[in-house]
């Protein structure tokens, strides 16, 4: 008896935040409900007492037990913790309310009336809702909605802490066809690829869908979006400094038929990232970390060796700074207290469960130094909070202990600020104040810190260099060296400077200074100051 269905997406895609997608497609958020009107044939009535029942689902093999099909019949009252509808009569028109349930798998739904034959009534897009408190992830504040769900352009931080730049990004979320994009992302992925019912039920849970998109984005492993380069070299591709917004990147994948864009480096990763999330309607922010560690063989000490002559010879390696992101929600499988920001890294470093992936980790487990927690807590955690122990190998085969540091890595982690195009420090989300009780008490239960120890009580000739801490861009600077003569003789020392640039991530440059001084070293700790000719 149906004549002619209205979705009515214009008001309902008010509602439900999502009118900057699309005007003339039914976009909607779990948990809330949303009306369509239902035109009828002249003369037709349709009744309540009928036995009226709906069918919405989603995914190639929709089924009751995975919650990829809901059946439901109509109510008197919508129900917010189920699918359920209501319908209002007038003459010649129904509107008809369904509300879906605030866990149901987000993607593509057909909606069903079926009164002993099915009639298509529609098809809608069904998001995350950080608006509704059933949802995992509610996000309690409208001003943290704009920002982190709603906003299409943001900032990203880079540079180092003395000297923090600022990268404009549009985000673009909203933009045509990018929910689309993002949709197919997760049709592309190995999950989806060898078992598309347990992937799209899995739909459900935002743990699980940010866990797939960490992979997703970047290509290792999986049809993903972007290629990681950090050669210098970059003829085959784009520069990854040139790009500005994620649209391109996923138009340009979607467009080559899912052939992943060449190149990204972390912030692009993180961006896209981004994108992605706050598209599907999780919260999502860019975050960066100054002084990141890449701990390579998990034991969250970065070591680092010299040889005489300046070269480092080293596997584990310190970005400047490095990129990832947040995402708000809950985690019902961990205890209480970690719900909240959740880091997750899409910039392939690291395999997890033999997949390059990472996270999502809440941010207090790296806080609290809750290394078992999932997912990935060990390697974000030495990102923030590895010390670094300096070697020197002789010629000969000799080792020796420099010195090293346990404040040179996590620090200033920045994120844009809400509302407001400054940035926003975050660190304390992160770690203890540098020296404090609590983040002594941290360092214990993640049980490091062993090496640094050991290294200051050690007897022979310790060796330190230093710069004065306002060290500017630009301009000189001082340096010394601080030796220690923890040996019973007086020992005579020829100290030589070396100067060498470094890239973000950790990639060292020609030697571009050499200074050479001769010091006596009597006492327990002799200084020589020497004003360099270097700059930055
Ligand atoms: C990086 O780019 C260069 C030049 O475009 C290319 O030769 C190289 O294979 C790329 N590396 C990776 C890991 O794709
Ligand atoms: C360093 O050198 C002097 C000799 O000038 C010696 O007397 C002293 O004990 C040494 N060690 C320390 C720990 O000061």
């Amino acid at each position: 008896n149906i004549e002619r269905i209205d979705l009515v997406c214009e008001v309902n895609n008010t509602d439900h935040h999502t009118l900057q997608n699309s005007a003339d497609r039914l976009i909607v958020r779990r948990g809330l409900p949303f009306t369509i009107t239902l035109h009828l044939r002249p003369g037709t009535h349709f009744q309540n007492g009928d036995n009226i029942n709906f069918i919405a689902q989603t995914g190639p093999i929709p089924s009751v037990e995975a919650q990829t099909k809901a059946k439901f019949s109509l109510s008197r009252f919508i129900s917010r913790s189920s699918w359920s509808a209501t319908a209002e009569m007038s003459d010649s028109t129904v509107s008809l309310t369904v509300c879906s349930h605030p866990n149901a798998p987000i993607g593509v739904y057909k909606l069903i009336l079926d009164q002993g034959e099915a009639i298509g009534l529609g098809e809608f897009v069904l998001l995350f809702n950080p608006w509704c408190k059933q949802d995992p992830v509610y996000l309690a504040s409208e001003a943290e909605r704009e920002e982190y769900v709603l906003s299409q352009d943001g900032l990203i931080y880079r540079g180092i802490p003395n000297r923090i730049t600022v990268l404009p990004w549009t985000f673009g979320q909203f933009e045509p066809g990018i929910l689309d994009i993002c949709l197919q992302i997760l049709d592309e992925s190995p999950n989806y690829i060898s078992d598309a019912a347990l992937d799209c039920s899995e739909r459900r849970n935002p743990v699980y869908v940010t866990r797939v998109l960490s992979a997703m984005i970047n290509s290792l492993g999986d049809k993903g979006v972007l290629v990681g380069n950090w050669s210098d070299d970059y003829e085959d591709g784009v520069k990854p400094t040139v790009w500005k917004d994620s649209c391109s990147i996923l138009r340009q994948w979607s467009n080559d038929g899912c052939r992943a864009v060449r190149y990204g480096q972390c912030w692009v990763f993180a961006a896209v990232a981004c994108t992605v999330s706050r598209a599907l309607g999780i919260p999502c922010r860019v975050v960066t970390n100054y002084g990141s560690a890449r701990d390579s063989n998990g034991d969250l000490v970065m070591e680092r060796f010299y040889n005489e002559f300046d070269e480092n010879i080293a596997d584990d390696s310190i970005w400047n700074f490095h990129v990832w992101v947040e995402n708000w929600m809950t985690r019902p499988d961990l205890s209480l207290g970690y719900e909240g920001w959740q880091a997750s890294d899409p910039t392939p470093q690291h395999r997890s469960e033999g997949v390059f992936c990472c996270g999502p980790v809440p941010v207090r487990a790296i806080k609290e130094g809750e290394l078992t927690f999932k997912y990935d807590v060990p390697f974000v955690y030495a990102e923030v909070n590895a010390d670094v122990v300096e070697y020197i190998k002789l010629r000969d085969g000799r080792v020796f202990k420099m010195g090293g540091s346990t404040t040179e890595v996590g620090k200033s982690i920045s994120t844009k600020a809400v509302g407001r195009d400054e940035r926003e420090d975050i660190t304390h989300n992160y770690k203890y104040p540098e020296g404090s009780e609590e983040e002594r008490r941290v360092y214990e239960k993640a049980n490091h810190h062993n090496k640094l120890a050991q290294a200051g009580e050690e007897p022979g000739l310790h060796i330190k260099i230093k710069v004065t801490p306002d060290m500017q861009i630009g301009s000189d600077f001082d340096v010394y060296a601080e030796l220690k003569n923890n040996t019973m003789v007086t020992k005579s020392c020829r100290v030589m400077f070396y100067a060498q640039a470094v890239s973000y991530n950790g990639k060292l440059g020609e030697t571009c200074g050499l200074g050479v001084i001769l010091v006596p070293c009597r006492s327990w700790v002799c200084q020589k100051w020497a004003r360099t000719w270097w700059q930055i």
